[in-house]
Parts: C-alpha cells; sequence; structure tokens
C-alpha cells in the first residue's frame, strides 16, 4: 500500500463511509480516528490537513482498519479504548457504558452542591459508577470530597477499578448492589451530602435505536424494568438513608420520565423535588433534598 494518500483524501472517503451506515457525525468520527491512529490533536491533524500532509509509513493501513470497525458501528470509543468526559480521560470498552456528554451536567450540579455545602470534607456518593465517570469527575473537581462509588456489574467494576488507579485512586470504589448501598458504607450512613446516579433507565421494551448503544452498551447499564424506573424507585429509599439531613440526590433519567421521577421522589417524602434540562432543553435530570 502506498502513502501518497493524503491525509485529507482519507478523511473524506471514511466520513462518506461513516455517513452511507448512518453515523450521526462522520467527519467528527473520521477525524478523531485519524487523530488517534497519528497520535495528533484535533488542531495538529487540521494543520496537516491543510498542509495536504499523506501519511506517515504503516498508519494509512492502519487508520483503514480501524474505519472497517467503526462502519459496523463499533463506538469510536471502543476503538480508541478511551472517553473524554469532564477533565478525564476515561479508559472504557467491552463489558462498561461509555460515558455520554449530557451527565458532564449531572457532575456539574454535584460540584455546584459539594461547593455550596460549605463543608470542609462533603461525602459524595455515585451509585453505579460504570468507568467511574461521575464519582472521578467529582473527585477531580471537587477534591476536599470524599467520594465514593458503587457498581454492581464485575465487568464494569473492572474498568472503574483501572480509571480509579489511573487517577491516584481519589474514590472509595466498592463491588455491590445499589440497594445495598446502606450496608456497604456502614457507619457513614446517613452522613453523606449528596447521592448521585446515572442509573439504567430505558424501560425493558425500548430497544434503543442506535448500534452502539443496543450491541455495546451492556445490557445492565440500559434497562430499568417495565417503565425503566426500577432503580430510581431503589435510589428513593436508599438514598434517604445514606444522606444528612438536607442532602441532595441528582439522578439522570431519560428525557420523558421526569414527571415519573418527581412523582416517585415527591411519594418518597423528598422535599424540594425538581427536573432539570440539558443543553438541549430536554428534561434529564431530576433533584430532590431529602428534609431537615
Ligand atoms: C447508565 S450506566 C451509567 C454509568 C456511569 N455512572 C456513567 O454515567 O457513565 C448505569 C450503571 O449502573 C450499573 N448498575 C445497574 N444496576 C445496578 C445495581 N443494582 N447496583 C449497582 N450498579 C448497577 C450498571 O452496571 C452501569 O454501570
Amino acid at each position: 500500500m502506498t502513502n501518497d494518500v493524503s491525509l485529507g483524501e482519507s478523511l473524506t472517503a471514511a466520513a462518506e463511509e461513516f455517513a452511507e451506515v448512518g453515523i450521526p457525525t462522520p467527519e467528527v468520527d473520521a477525524l478523531l480516528l485519524a487523530a488517534h491512529v497519528l497520535g495528533v490533536g484535533r488542531g495538529e491533524l487540521a494543520a496537516r490537513v491543510v498542509s495536504e500532509a499523506t501519511w506517515p509509513e504503516g498508519q494509512r493501513g492502519t487508520f483503514e482498519q480501524l474505519v472497517i470497525r467503526r462502519a459496523t458501528r463499533e463506538p469510536l470509543q471502543h476503538i480508541t479504548g478511551e472517553a473524554g468526559f469532564r477533565q478525564l480521560v476515561l479508559a472504557v470498552g467491552p463489558g462498561v457504558f461509555v460515558p455520554r456528554p449530557e451527565t458532564e451536567l449531572l457532575v456539574q450540579m454535584v460540584v455546584d452542591a459539594v461547593m455550596a455545602s460549605g463543608q470542609p470534607s462533603p461525602r459524595v456518593i455515585d451509585l453505579g459508577t460504570g468507568s467511574g465517570a461521575i464519582a472521578l469527575a467529582v473527585a477531580t473537581e471537587a477534591p476536599h470530597a470524599q467520594v465514593w462509588a458503587v457498581e454492581k456489574s464485575p465487568e464494569a467494576y473492572q474498568w472503574a477499578r483501572r480509571n480509579n488507579e489511573r487517577n491516584g485512586n481519589p474514590v472509595t470504589l466498592v463491588a455491590g448492589d445499589l440497594s445495598d448501598a446502606v450496608q456497604i458504607v456502614g457507619d457513614l450512613a446517613g452522613r453523606f451530602d449528596v447521592v448521585v446516579s446515572n442509573p439504567p433507565y430505558i424501560p425493558d421494551a425500548a430497544i434503543p435505536r442506535d448500534a452502539e448503544v443496543r450491541l455495546y452498551d451492556p445490557a445492565i447499564a440500559l434497562y430499568g424494568g417495565p417503565d425503566g424506573l426500577d432503580a430510581v424507585r431503589v435510589l428513593a429509599n436508599v438514598a434517604q438513608q445514606l444522606l444528612a439531613p438536607g442532602g441532595l440526590l441528582a439522578i439522570e433519567h431519560g428525557e420523558l420520565q421526569g414527571a415519573d421521577v418527581r412523582t416517585i421522589l415527591t411519594d418518597a417524602g423528598w422535599r424540594p423535588v425538581a427536573t432539570h434540562p440539558d443543553l438541549t432543553t430536554r428534561d434529564r435530570y431530576t433533584t430532590g433534598v431529602w428534609p431537615s
């Protein structure tokens, strides 16, 4: 294989192939794959494209192999082995949910609450931590917080353990079921400031359209019972035993679930309860305060 094909030509061809198979952001995915192969940032890649650079020896073939994988709808993050989340680059792959940009806003709510609490060492627990995304982002951005995380899936737990290690183990990470969180934290029950969760919330019968989600995100990360809200019902009960009076529960959910989540929290005694939009104005997060 000759290397006299320019980066720009390869990117165009890859983007066309991605568009044909329905990948929603074909140009971006082509760029990110090329940047990964070349080991450069997007700025450096753009500069090379503008200067009509060609592929270094051997790397065009590598890129084309990865394009084939992406065209089968294997997630970009599984191919590169990493996902950017807030200030972090997290290791991800088979067996773990790929963290999503919308969850970054949930982290912001938690960081804001932790900062506003005025506590010298506020306690936060992330239930269903997956790659460790929420817990590690909070621990990184609010380093005075004591952050715990619980994960049930043994495969996901291994990814969280790896990410925690890579970041200096700032999170107390426990393998277990979120319904056992009170037993897991022992003496700290009733002394947390924030409980946060991005639980599985897709109704069992609502199979996701995107192949990346349907085929690669683990089922335990996606499906939450007949109406998708099984985990939310557990959280509404468990979180009140974890939090100190006045503590905050913050849950991510589907855009049509806000009213149902508010009802579950209100019926369980949470006051006040509110649903918050994401950057596209869709209702994606509900918070509740455990009354003092
Ligand atoms: C939607 S994913 C979110 C992962 C991560 N928090 C994030 O935002 O990227 C839900 C996570 O909850 C975990 N999970 C599902 N049921 C659980 C349970 N009963 N106890 C603990 N973790 C659970 C799944 O394995 C998965 O990692």
